[in-house]
């Protein structure tokens, strides 16, 4: 009988050689035998990317159903919450999570810079950076070079191109998003010192910000992140916090040799979730995206055979 664990070795070879041109890099024995995988996220990460799914959803779907109210599916979507007055209260809701999760997250960077006697300059143009770099221009287009079978794939880090973009999408959309909707919420306090047209210009911004988001998310960001051949049809790893050490070399080589070069590799392992949890992360992951997908060709629907 085949010995399972050398045919998860082989199967992890095989995917890396799909995807990796023959580069040198270091092996990992203990793939073989080490069920342990690399931890990516660390628990706050996750219950902070948990928030925001929960709170873009809930904010997409009572927006839409807002800015679209003329058609069926909005006036049936504003029912079930409970009527488009309490779909708006519900939307106010999540927009206080929403500004909850953005304010966690910076006040986290500020702590762990103290934690760990980090500077502004390490943190901000470090290898690990999330700002864009020379080096990511370069990836990219290595990638599209990639794509058309004009060259290797390249060796990403700790965050790709992408990555970053949908990072910091996420930092304007909130800018954005965030303080247009804030005008709308308290108009009285905001033309104090702003002209009343503001209030119109802030819908419009407000609603076409919303509608580019929603379209970016549900498409661009659930197509790199689960739909990619590589990762189809999930990828659990902001769920669980954890990839497959094999994954790493794959994906992320330039991370995984650093981490083998310095032998911090080691330190970054942990034993998988238990079964049962990453089946409660994926039927809590296939529901946020077939909401998602839903949102999507309702909105589709909306703009071609019911736009005003
Ligand atoms: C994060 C902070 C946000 C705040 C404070 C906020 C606030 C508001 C407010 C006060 C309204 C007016 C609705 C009413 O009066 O009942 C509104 C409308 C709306 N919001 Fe938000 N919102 C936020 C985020 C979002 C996000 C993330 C989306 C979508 C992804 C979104 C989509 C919409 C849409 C589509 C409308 C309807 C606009 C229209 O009538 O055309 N909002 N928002």
């Amino acid at each position: 009988m085949a010995n399972p664990k050398h045919e998860f070795a082989a199967a992890a070879e095989r995917r890396t050689v799909l995807t990796e041109p023959l580069v040198v890099l270091p092996a990992w024995p203990p793939v073989v035998a080490d069920k342990r995988e690399f931890v990516r996220f660390t628990r706050l990460h996750r219950t902070l990317h948990a928030c925001m799914i929960v709170s873009f959803l809930t904010l997409a779907l009572t927006g839409m159903s807002l800015k679209f109210s003329y058609t069926g599916w909005a006036v049936r979507l504003a029912r079930i919450l409970g009527g488009f007055e309490t779909a708006g209260f519900i939307h106010r809701t999540a927009a206080v999570v929403m500004f909850g999760t953005f304010f966690t997250h910076i006040a986290t960077l500020i702590r762990d810079k103290r934690r760990n006697h980090l500077t502004w300059r390490s943190i901000l143009f470090g290898p690990s950076t999330l700002l864009p770099t020379r080096r990511d221009a370069q990836e990219l287009a290595g990638t599209m070079k990639w794509f058309l079978g004009l060259g290797p794939r390249p060796h990403y880090g700790r965050w790709t191109y992408w990555e970053k973009f949908d990072y910091f999408a996420v930092f304007w959309g909130i800018v954005v998003i965030g303080s247009t909707g804030l005008t709308l919420w308290f108009p009285v306090f905001f033309t104090r010192f702003l002209p009343g047209a503001f209030i119109n210009v802030a819908t419009i911004i407000h609603s076409d910000e919303a509608l580019l988001a929603t379209g970016f998310i549900f498409t661009v960001h659930f197509f790199n992140t689960h739909l990619r051949p590589e990762k189809f049809p999930m990828d659990t790893t902001i769920f669980t916090g954890h990839m497959p050490v094999a994954e790493l070399r794959r994906d992320k080589p330039r991370e995984y040799a650093a981490l083998v070069a310095d032998g911090t590799l080691e330190e970054h392992l942990e034993e998988p979730q238990p079964e049962i949890v990453i089946k409660a992360f994926r039927v809590f992951a296939w529901t946020a995206l077939g909401i998602g997908f839903s949102v999507v060709v309702w909105i589709i629907y909306a703009m071609i055979f019911a736009y005003r």
